[in-house]
């Protein structure tokens, strides 16, 4: 006989950019795309960000849809580290991308058009677009802005809106002032520049709130040229649909009870990554649980160390003592989970160390954690935990460390 894990499917997918059962919220951040695709002249492009796990790429998935319904192209990738290594990787990649809107497309070709012979014509597959790029006298900024000029001509024709060019993980596009390869700036002037010219190409950007910062500090009008959206933790109501709506659909037979359905929106705090670990450790305890013939009960506590282990102890293990140190200090901090200050962390150690930071230390250390990705700074200068209920994390760590000395 099949046992009730071959036919019963979790429905709960815990992963990166894995789409979830039931996609809650969210609805004002599409809206506000929406009202982005309806302007003529591009002004705004939208930078979408927020912390790990927090829903970017799965809501970025579910824009592509809308921006086809309102007649737009969409085309895009991830930045991987290697796209943001040299201009010409940046030109390859967005040729790459363009090429599989453009390539049933032609232009009549004008270096074979010979008077009384009709017009022979160029196709605008990758090949295509590499050759009007290789053609064009100058830098690299005029080459690939060429063939974005060039490529709209016949897009015109079609009726279409534009064309959207969707970029994930986009914090690791970087200008490399010691090799001289600015792939960042080039991206921002390239668009700025098109625009300029009435081309309603659009770039969406996703990323971890280190991204605008850097995309401002590489080209101040950056500031001007985008929307951003920061996307929260999901609200309760959205949490607890996102927890039970996909348990109902039709032959599941699996419920949530009130209070575990409470719990996991305490223990996530709301942040969907958490929501779909937790859902989905529970559901697998109740189908194994029923193969074993025994009253399903999942410990919260078992689920709680698991997450540890699968999410956070890899990014713990990267810091060095003294920079637990002052992390464990930061998680004493109220706001910890929102946003505070060198004076604070300062003031914080001297409570509860014996060795407390001076602030020039403190300083320095919160630099070597934003480069380690476990604190950033905002560009108010503040800083936040890169990996959201890191506190919580840090505290239960302290538990067990003090549950171990005598
Ligand atoms: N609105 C939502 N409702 C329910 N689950 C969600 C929602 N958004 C995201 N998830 C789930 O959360 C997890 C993380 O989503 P996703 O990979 O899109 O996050 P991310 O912000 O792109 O993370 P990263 O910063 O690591 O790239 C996935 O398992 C996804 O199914
Ligand atoms: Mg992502």
């Amino acid at each position: 006989m099949a046992s009730t894990q071959q036919q019963v499917k979790n429905p709960f997918r815990p992963g990166a950019g894995h789409m979830p059962p039931y996609l809650a919220g969210r609805e004002a951040e599409q809206k506000e795309f929406k009202d982005l695709l309806s302007q003529d002249v591009i002004l705004k492009n939208l930078v979408l960000t927020g912390l790990r796990g927090v829903g970017k790429t799965v809501l970025l998935e579910t824009l592509k849809p809308i921006a086809i319904t309102e007649g737009w192209l969409w085309v895009g990738a991830e930045f991987s580290e290697s796209t943001s290594v040299s201009d010409e990787h940046l030109c390859t990649r967005l040729l790459t991308d363009l090429s599989a809107v453009s390539s049933s497309l032609n232009i009549p070709d004008e270096k074979h058009t010979t008077i009384g012979f009709g017009g022979s014509t160029k196709t605008l597959n990758f090949q295509g677009l590499l050759d009007i790029y290789h053609a064009t006298p100058g830098l690299v900024i005029d080459k690939i802005k060429r063939v974005l000029e060039v490529t709209w001509q016949p897009f015109q024709k079609t009726g279409r809106r534009g064309i959207i060019f969707a970029y994930d993980e986009a914090q690791n596009l970087v200008d490399q002032a010691e090799k001289e390869q600015y792939p960042l700036s080039l991206l921002l002037d390239l668009f700025q520049s098109i625009q300029k010219m009435g081309i309603p190409f659009m770039l969406v950007l996703t990323g971890l709130p280190t991204l605008f910062p850097k995309l401002v500090e590489a080209r101040t009008f950056a500031e001007r040229m985008f929307r951003v959206i920061t996307l929260e933790r999901l609200n309760k109501q959205e949490s607890m649909d996102a927890i039970v709506k996909p348990t109902e659909k039709p032959g599941c037979t699996f419920r949530f009870r009130t209070e575990t359905v409470d719990l996991i929106y305490q223990t996530s705090g709301g942040y969907p990554y958490f929501i779909q670990f937790i859902c989905r450790e529970l559901f697998d305890a109740w189908i194994q649980k029923l193969d074993d013939g025994q009253n399903p009960v999942a410990k919260m506590g078992d689920i709680v160390r698991k997450l540890d282990t699968d999410f956070f102890s890899g990014r713990w293990a990267k810091a060095t003592d003294r920079q637990r140190e002052l992390l464990e200090v930061i998680s004493y901090l109220s706001n910890c989970d929102a946003e505070f200050t060198v004076q604070e962390v300062v003031e914080k150690s001297k409570q509860v160390l014996s060795k407390p930071f001076s602030s020039s230390h403190a300083n320095q250390m919160l630099s070597s954690l934003c480069a380690a990705g476990l604190v950033y700074k905002n560009r108010h200068g503040k800083y936040s935990f890169a990996v959201p209920l890191l506190g919580t994390f840090i505290q239960r760590q302290v538990k067990e460390r003090d549950s171990r000395t005598v």
